[in-house]
């Protein structure tokens, strides 16, 4: 993967307002076609296309989808895994630190990506250290979020504020952000380092 180099420490994504958003390695990651048993853990059940863990599984990534809703489980099931045959689709909350603990295998993961999700789960830095014991040496944990501060009041709860950002990027040894699209969702990539 070839990044520009500006990659800052994942602890300091707030002012790192430098960082690439359209290097050849942003573009690329997550990536690699054909790399073996790479579930993302909550991203998942899109009950609408494009889905993202189904692109995963497209992509060639050994794929679970988990999400907490019966129906997103349900839709993404139908919908995709007889396209898919590298997604597999399971209920999870993963808010529950023990039903992750007990469902998930430890060190298991390449990618784990949540896209538009960690709004919703409480304990932003709990969630993070829960992601580095699903994660393999080298994964990433990518996640994918709208910033609070870029919505209008009533909407602030569907994305995080910046001492969210603190918590969940804290821990891990290597880090960087980008946007999509000015004023859009915010994608960071962290990895244990
Ligand atoms: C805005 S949707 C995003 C869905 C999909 N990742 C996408 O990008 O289209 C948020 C999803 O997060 C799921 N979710 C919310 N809290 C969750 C939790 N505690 N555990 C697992 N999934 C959860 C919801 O059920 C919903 O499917």
């Amino acid at each position: 993967m070839q990044h520009c180099g500006r990659r800052p420490a994942p602890s300091s994504a707030e002012r790192s307002t430098d960082c690439c958003g359209g290097c050849e390695g942003c573009r690329e990651e997550p990536s690699p076609p054909g790399r073996p048993a790479s579930p993302p853990a909550t991203d998942s059940c899109s009950p609408t296309p494009p889905n993202y863990a189904a692109c995963l599984a497209a992509l060639g990534w050994d794929t679970l989808a988990v999400d907490w809703a019966e129906s997103a489980v349900a839709a993404t099931r139908d919908r995709y895994t007889d396209l898919q045959p590298r997604l597999r689709v399971r209920r999870l909350d993963f808010a529950d630190a023990d039903a992750v603990a007990r469902e998930l295998p430890p060190g298991a993961f390449h990618l784990v990506t949540m896209r538009l999700v960690l709004a919703f789960l409480p304990d932003k830095r709990a969630v993070g250290e829960r992601v580095r014991r699903l994660l393999a040496p080298g994964g990433a944990w990518v996640v994918t979020t709208s910033l609070a501060e870029r919505l209008v009041p009533e909407r602030r709860g569907i994305g995080v504020s910046a001492e969210e950002v603190a918590e969940f990027t804290e821990g891990w040894g290597e880090g960087a952000w980008y946007d999509l699209g000015v004023g859009g969702v915010r994608c960071f990539v962290l990895r244990a380092g």
